[in-house]
């Protein structure tokens, strides 16, 4: 199959492609420089030059393809409702392009945003409605056209080498102030997954999703925040602290919301619906190999 890959060149999409091209798929990759246009030949893929903002170019590198994997995203905590917003517009774009046809959408959204019913979150819960990133919302609304389109809820944290998402801020976080904190008793727990379990999960999806079905890539279903603070307390032989809601403003700044958040959640319909099983070291596991802890290097497409 020949795959439209946006944020092709990111932590997990670039780990979408190996995974891709392991498995005999071709890919076209959207990239937005000359830098990652290099990154993506040097994978193996075919570029598609463009941007989330150049609907144009979303609409016919989707177009050129026998499906689309969607995993940019423009991560500006500080402007986040446009940028839910262009993610939205491109979401409506891609599937579009694919509409009339049995060609597969893969669409990216988080655990966190399901609205949990049981102790832990699964494929049927809906999504919270308050949330303002609505990746969701259009990939249902495409399916409800026809289009065969799903979601991927990643967990907050996909790790591996090259990570520069929550966990590695948490430890920047604990170098800068000389504590690992974690919030309260430290009991709220996150999912997380290995990027390269990540991304087998997103081929799977492509060459088996369903229309409007939600698959979770959830390989640790719930990872209590006071063992990450733990291990990063003594991975940096700093003290490892609890600090009250009020506190946790001032210390972690725009992560703490996420940080003090309890979002177990289960991955037992996708495995069997997809055969999807994670395999790759968990998180614990992980922050306890050296190189969350070496100076951080670009997200290269050479991780493995
Ligand atoms: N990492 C996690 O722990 C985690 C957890 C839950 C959900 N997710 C979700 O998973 C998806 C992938 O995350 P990631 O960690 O791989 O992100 P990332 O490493 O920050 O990569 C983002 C990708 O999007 C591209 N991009 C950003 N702005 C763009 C624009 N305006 N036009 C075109 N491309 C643009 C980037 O291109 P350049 O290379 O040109 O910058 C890059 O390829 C996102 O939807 C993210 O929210 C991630």
């Amino acid at each position: 199959m020949r795959a439209f890959v946006t944020g092709a060149t990111g932590f997990i999409g670039s780990a979408v492609v190996q995974e891709l091209i392991k498995a005999g798929h071709q890919v076209l990759g959207l990239a937005r420089s000359e830098k990652a246009a290099k990154e993506l030949v040097a994978a193996g893929a075919e570029v598609h030059r463009g941007s989330l903002e150049d609907l144009e170019s979303l609409r016919n590198g989707a177009a050129a393809a026998d499906g689309v994997i969607h995993t940019a995203f423009i991560h500006d905590f500080s402007n986040y409702g446009p940028a839910a917003e262009a993610d939205r517009r491109a979401i409506e774009i891609l599937g579009g392009a694919l509409a009339g046809s049995d060609r597969p959408l893969i669409v990216t959204s988080g655990t966190l945003l399901a609205q949990r019913q049981g102790s832990l979150a699964t494929e049927e819960d809906a999504p919270n409605p308050n949330f303002p990133r609505k990746s969701e919302e259009a990939a249902v609304a495409l399916a409800a056209r026809g289009v065969r389109a799903s979601l991927v809820r990643l967990p907050p944290s996909v790790h591996g080498t090259g990570d520069h998402g929550f966990v590695p801020r948490l430890i920047t976080i604990a170098r800068d102030k000389g504590v690992s904190a974690y919030i309260e008793d430290g009991l709220n727990c996150w999912p997380a997954v290995h990027r390269l379990d990540a991304s087998r999960l997103y081929r799977l999806a492509l060459e088996k999703g369903g229309a409007g079905e939600r698959y979770h890539g959830v390989a640790d279903e719930g990872v209590p925040a006071r063992d990450i603070a733990e291990v990063i307390g003594r991975q940096l032989d700093v003290p490892v602290v609890s600090k009250s809601r009020e506190e946790a403003a001032d210390h972690f700044g725009w992560i703490a919301p996420f940080f003090g958040m309890d979002g177990p959640a289960s991955s037992a319909q996708t495995q069997q619906e997809l055969g999807w099983r994670p395999v790759q070291p968990g998180l614990i596991a992980d922050l306890n190999a050296e190189h969350y802890f070496e100076p951080i290097v670009s997200h290269v497409l050479s991780h493995s």
